[in-house]
């Protein structure tokens, strides 16, 4: 008879269940649209849920629309070691961020119940409303209101391009909660996600154990010039909103090369007032996202970014306003979960190296209030954010078998 550790989840069954998920907001590129709280949001939240009841789960959701499938323990009044990432995605999103998270929690219930497999603690799978931060920023908003990093009414309150709030978008596609978020009380939490960077296949490793995330520190620029006709305004004297910005953006990528290797800097959204091919552009807002593992680097390069805006907009003859929206500090993860990790990949065999998340994470907010830990797998190229995102279907099924052993060991696992 085997033991618990000769556990393994289904890879094929995982990697259909990926497919079909990804044939919700289908890009004609390979990739995926499911921006946060719309119909393809809803359409892949419902796609969940219904696999969670076949599998015998029973659902709650909270006032942030974070759903919780919940798998009885033995001792079902323990507070429930949980497994979970996020289903929105990016614009030009892939098949796997955040939902080989979700996905692959639900393949550890699914392997538990063909194995027969009871969990002295009861497991849940949890889905995080918003964790892109594409529609409505900031990211990661839901397990940051979970974990008390954002107040629940501000996190309604965001609104996305078109003025829509969170809040009514998430009661119009019928996902708002009872539960106060915060209340659903963890025992710990493990996400497993794709690298979306190039470390783990230039290693040639199947499994990255991570130990914490970066600080990011997100802005919104306005910069405000005057409209005038590009043709008979003279080159001289005049407040181009356009060309102050197009300083400004490779500034932040200089601010980003001082800090080589790790420092990330972005600007990855921009508007132009008007926006005509003849006027002289009087306004532009965009955004900066700037990265580090270290908090005070960070710090160093936000201050690095009003420094340089400064100076432009007096030489430029523009205003220059800077909100900074968002501060994340790094994170550690917790040494126990990391434990129970580590013993995973010996059981499962699989070689495996330490590394921090460049990306945010729902387990970084997580992180600041409930045992949590991450593991990565490898994806193609490191292209993530991207249709082309790609990941081998047996790096998939390695990484979900350590959220499985990862799971059992903290959920103080019996056979029947
Ligand atoms: C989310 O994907 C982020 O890292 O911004
Ligand atoms: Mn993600
Ligand atoms: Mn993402």
């Amino acid at each position: 008879m085997g033991t618990l550790d000769d556990i393994r989840v289904d890879g094929d069954r995982l990697w259909q269940s990926l497919m079909e998920m990804a044939q919700i907001g289908a890009l004609p590129g390979g990739g995926c649209c499911r921006l946060a709280l719309t119909d393809e949001d809803k359409a892949g939240r419902d796609l969940f849920v219904r696999w969670c009841r076949e599998a015998g789960c029973h659902i709650t959701m909270d006032n942030m629309g974070n759903i919780f499938a919940r798998r009885p323990g033995r001792d079902d009044g323990r507070p429930p070691v949980a497994m979970g990432s996020h289903l929105d995605t990016q614009p030009h999103g892939g098949k796997f961020d955040g939902v080989y998270g979700v996905l692959a929690g639900l393949e550890v219930v699914r392997a538990l119940n063909d194995h027969g497999v009871s969990t002295g603690a009861p497991i849940e799978i949890v889905v995080w409303t918003n964790e892109e931060g594409a529609r409505f920023a900031p990211a990661m908003i839901s397990s940051g209101v979970f974990a008390g990093q954002f107040d629940l009414d501000f996190a309604l309150s965001r609104v996305d391009e078109t003025g829509k709030s969170l809040g009514d978008e998430l009661s119009r596609i019928g996902y708002a909660g009872e539960e106060d978020c915060g209340a659903h009380d963890l025992a710990a939490f493990l996400e497993v996600h794709i690298e979306q960077g190039p470390i783990l296949e230039r290693d040639q490793l199947p499994i990255g154990i991570v130990t914490g995330g970066q600080g990011q520190r997100w802005y919104d620029v306005t910069v405000a010039g005057q409209d005038a006709h590009s043709g008979s305004t003279p080159m001289a004297g005049r407040r181009d909103a356009l060309a102050a910005t197009a300083a400004l953006v490779l500034a932040v990528e200089e601010i980003a090369l001082q800090e080589t290797p790790h420092g990330v800097g972005t600007v990855g959204a921009l508007t132009v007032r008007p926006n005509s091919r003849n006027t002289i552009p009087g306004g532009v807002d965009f955004t900066v996202d700037l990265r580090h593992p270290d908090d005070e680097t960070v710090t160093r390069m936000g201050q690095a970014l009003r420094a340089r805006a400064a100076q432009l907009a007096a030489d430029r003859g523009v205003d220059v306003r800077i909100d900074e929206i968002w501060m994340n500090p790094s994170v550690k993860f917790d040494a126990r979960c990391e434990q129970a990790l580590r013993r995973a990949a010996r059981v499962l065999g699989y070689p495996h190296r330490d590394m921090i998340s460049g990306a945010g994470h729902d387990a970084c907010m997580l992180a600041r209030k409930v045992p949590t830990a991450m593991i990565f797998v490898p994806c193609k190229g490191g292209i993530s954010h991207n249709e082309a995102e790609s990941a081998e279907p047996e790096d998939l099924a390695a990484g979900c078998n350590m959220l499985l052993h990862g799971v059992l060991a903290l959920a103080a696992a019996g056979l029947p």
